[in-house]
């Protein structure tokens, strides 16, 4: 069964060819991101008209370099929620007219289930339960996950999610948008130092806060340069350290309380090098299978929704 997912949740324009729902065909991106830089983040009004800029054109693309014609398509999927209102419309508009036009089923996928799904499309299928972690601009939630449709979550950020504070604390440092990317570099390049930051930690909770952290750079960082001393380098490894320990430890409190070996990872911030790394670690310590999908399959793309896609047409009986 081919999919055809489309994804226009945010700054992305993503169409992919799934077939299976593991089976990437092809998955193809564009995004408006340069044209945000300026602002220091995403303007809806400009994300959405580039959206529709986008879409045709993507679309064809990912049929092209899948080999399949839209004759071959047997259903398509698209994210209804969340995400800005007026990039989503894009894509549903675009997904309800192509499933009327052409009489093929629709499944309407939500997003962030979809960046836990990101670990499906991977060779191996992961065992169930797992645990999964869903890190991105908008959300941090920790789940047990029972199936590629079954989620009960466990916990999520009670102020800021981890990529919106990697974002804003880039802000804080001057280090431009989106902060994700540029901290991670800055941070690899840079040695420990005494500097430390501390998130809090919800102890006894599968909750997370981030915002107490960006203000505490915030402060430490206005301090640094009345005193005309700049240690952005330094401030950036100890921000990521703290917010990526505290990420990793809720994880493994996560898999040893429901007594899971499988943990899956997702959203714009697992391509975080020191998440990765951190999460390798104790999985490699604690015996547990820890899926990290590529980087592409991290951040906003549409291989995921196709594929989670495809369950939701069968469980609906819509093939
Ligand atoms: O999943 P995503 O592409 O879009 C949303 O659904 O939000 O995530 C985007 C977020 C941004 O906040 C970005 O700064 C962050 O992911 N991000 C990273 C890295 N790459 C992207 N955060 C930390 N380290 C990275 N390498
Ligand atoms: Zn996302």
């Amino acid at each position: 069964m081919n999919v055809l997912g489309i994804e226009t949740s945010c700054d992305e324009t993503s169409a992919a060819v799934v077939k299976d729902g593991r089976g990437i065909l092809s998955n193809v991106t564009a995004s408006s991101l340069e044209d945000h830089k300026k602002y220091g983040g995403v303007i809806p009004e400009i994300a959405s008209r580039r959206q529709l800029e986008f879409i045709s054109a993507v679309v064809e693309e990912a049929l092209d370099r899948a080999g399949v014609s839209l004759e071959k398509i047997d259903a398509v999927a698209v994210t209804n929620q969340p995400g800005l209102i007026g990039s989503l419309l894009v894509g549903i508009s675009f997904a309800r007219a192509l499933s009327f036009a052409r009489n093929k089923p629709l499944a309407e996928v939500d997003h962030i289930k979809a960046h836990v799904y990101a670990a499906f499309l991977s060779e191996e299928q992961p065992k169930l339960p797992a645990i999964g972690l869903v890190v991105s601009g908008g959300h941090t939630n920790l789940y047990l996950v029972q199936g590629p449709l079954e989620f009960k979550l466990l916990g999520q950020t009670l102020d800021d999610a981890a990529g919106e504070a990697f974002d804003k604390v880039a802000r804080i440092l001057g280090l431009g948008y989106p902060g994700g990317p540029a901290i991670d570099r800055l941070a690899a390049k840079t040695s420990p130092t005494a500097l430390s930051f501390r998130c809090a930690n919800l102890t006894g909770t599968f909750d997370f806060s981030f915002s107490g952290i960006k203000t505490a750079v915030f402060y430490h960082q206005q301090k640094k340069q009345d005193q005309d001393d700049c240690s952005t380098p330094e401030a950036a490894y100890a921000f990521q350290k703290s917010v990526v320990d505290v990420l990793t430890k809720k994880c493994l409190e996560a898999c040893q309380k429901l007594k899971t070996k499988t943990l899956l990872v997702g959203g714009g911030v697992a391509g975080n090098s020191a998440l990765r790394k951190n999460l390798r670690d104790i999985a490699q310590e604690h015996g547990i299978r820890v899926y990290l999908p590529s980087m592409s399959l991290c951040t906003d793309n549409a291989a995921m929704i196709a594929g989670l896609g495809y369950h939701v047409l069968r469980k609906n009986l819509l093939y």
